[in-house]
């Protein structure tokens, strides 16, 4: 068995949250080739999505490794300490939420996704990150990639991905999960993934073979830390080929920049745009939210061909899309739909500003 661990965090970035200084990116690299060279784990890879740095483990160790956990907790500690500190970066730690570490990084603010399987044949996995948005923007392409026919002929052609795939749905406010399979339930998933700001996926898989197709990072920072300290940017991997929907069913789900929530202050909803890695970073109003793509072969667990996927003409027009959208839904300024409604805001300082106005309130005459 081959487990993939996807570890996340915002350790600084600059000018403010822009992104990670090219530093963080080297630190982790060293640090990660020294757990290589010490036989802990067999490859890695290091990206940032928008100013979260994003670490890619493969190993044989399992999910839930407690050793490799305090690893990563050692290494992201050191980097901030070391050099985002030290740096005066913009947000310096600022997801590393516990003071020291936790079991299972529980209550730290690193986001995890991890997935064990027996590599096939060929092992083709899409890695992506998003920055500027929460684990639930998922939800819309997830739906589309694994249940939506029109995105995903395979639905249809393929005689194992008929058989349809069941979505692990995480309720964030209550911590719960629970089980709906597609096709058969899509109206009572639907009811679920539409509601954005309680409930997101964990983890797909295929039902032929109750092999693991889809897993992603589910952590609500507020949750962890009480209140507002940046969005829970969510990062996932797909398993995909053979079985699964393929690397272009995946990335067809991208071809429409949906809304999500975050953007500016985690509060604004706005279009989720596909880039490639060199316009991996965030600018205007903080945004817009975007998503990186890497895909990867599996070799015995060495991560080989690492390739930009949405570095593509194919997605332009999209981007083009995203940036119209944007500049529309930008009018709406403060105002709902494009702010957040008082329940989104609930952990934000917007709380304390209408409670500031308690006294204004009078009877009304
Ligand atoms: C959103 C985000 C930014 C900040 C904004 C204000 O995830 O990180 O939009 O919320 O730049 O930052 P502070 O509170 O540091 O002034
Ligand atoms: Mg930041
Ligand atoms: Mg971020």
């Amino acid at each position: 068995m081959i487990t993939l661990s996807l570890f996340k965090a915002d350790l600084g970035s600059a000018v403010g949250h822009h992104k990670p200084p090219k530093e963080i990116l080297s630190m982790a690299k060293e640090g990660l080739e020294k757990l290589r060279k010490r036989k802990k784990i067999i490859d890695f890879l290091v990206f940032n999505a928008g100013d979260d740095l994003q670490v890619l483990l493969s190993h044989k160790k399992g999910k839930r490794n407690e050793s490799l956990y305090k690893e990563i907790w050692n290494l992201f500690l050191y980097i901030t300490k070391e050099f985002s500190i030290p740096s005066k970066l913009y947000g310096a730690g600022q997801d590393l939420i516990a003071k020291k570490y936790t079991k299972g990084l529980e209550g730290t603010g690193i986001g995890i996704a991890e997935m064990s399987f027996k590599e096939r044949k060929t092992e083709p996995v899409l890695v992506f990150g998003a920055d500027k948005t929460e684990p639930s923007a998922f939800n819309i392409f997830l739906y589309k990639i694994f249940a939506d026919p029109f995105n995903t002929p395979g639905l249809v052609i393929s005689l194992i991905m008929r058989r349809g795939f069941e979505f692990i749905v995480v309720d964030l406010e209550k911590h719960k999960k629970a089980s709906l399979k597609a096709p058969e339930e899509i109206y009572e998933l639907l009811s679920l993934l539409g509601s954005t700001s309680q409930y997101a996926v964990r983890e797909v898989y295929r039902r032929a073979d109750k092999e693991i197709a889809m897993v992603g990072t589910i952590t609500k920072l507020s949750g962890v830390a009480g209140k507002y300290i940046g969005k829970d940017d969510p990062s996932m991997l797909i398993r995909v080929g053979k079985g699964f929907p393929s690397v272009g069913e995946v990335l067809e789900a991208f071809s429409f920049p949906y809304l999500v929530n975050g953007w500016m202050r985690g509060s604004h909803y706005g279009p989720l745009i596909p880039v490639s890695l060199k316009d991996s970073r965030v600018s205007r109003f903080d945004g817009p939210p975007r998503i990186v793509c890497i895909g990867v072969q599996l070799k015995n667990g060495e991560i080989t061909y690492p390739t930009d996927m949405f570095e593509d003409v194919a997605f332009d027009r999209v981007r083009e899309k995203a940036l119209e959208y944007a500049d529309l839904i930008r009018r709406q300024g403060p105002f709902q739909p494009h702010r957040g409604t008082l329940e989104e805001m609930r952990y934000t300082s917007l709380k304390e500003v209408i409670n500031s106005l308690k006294k204004k309130w009078k009877k009304l005459d």
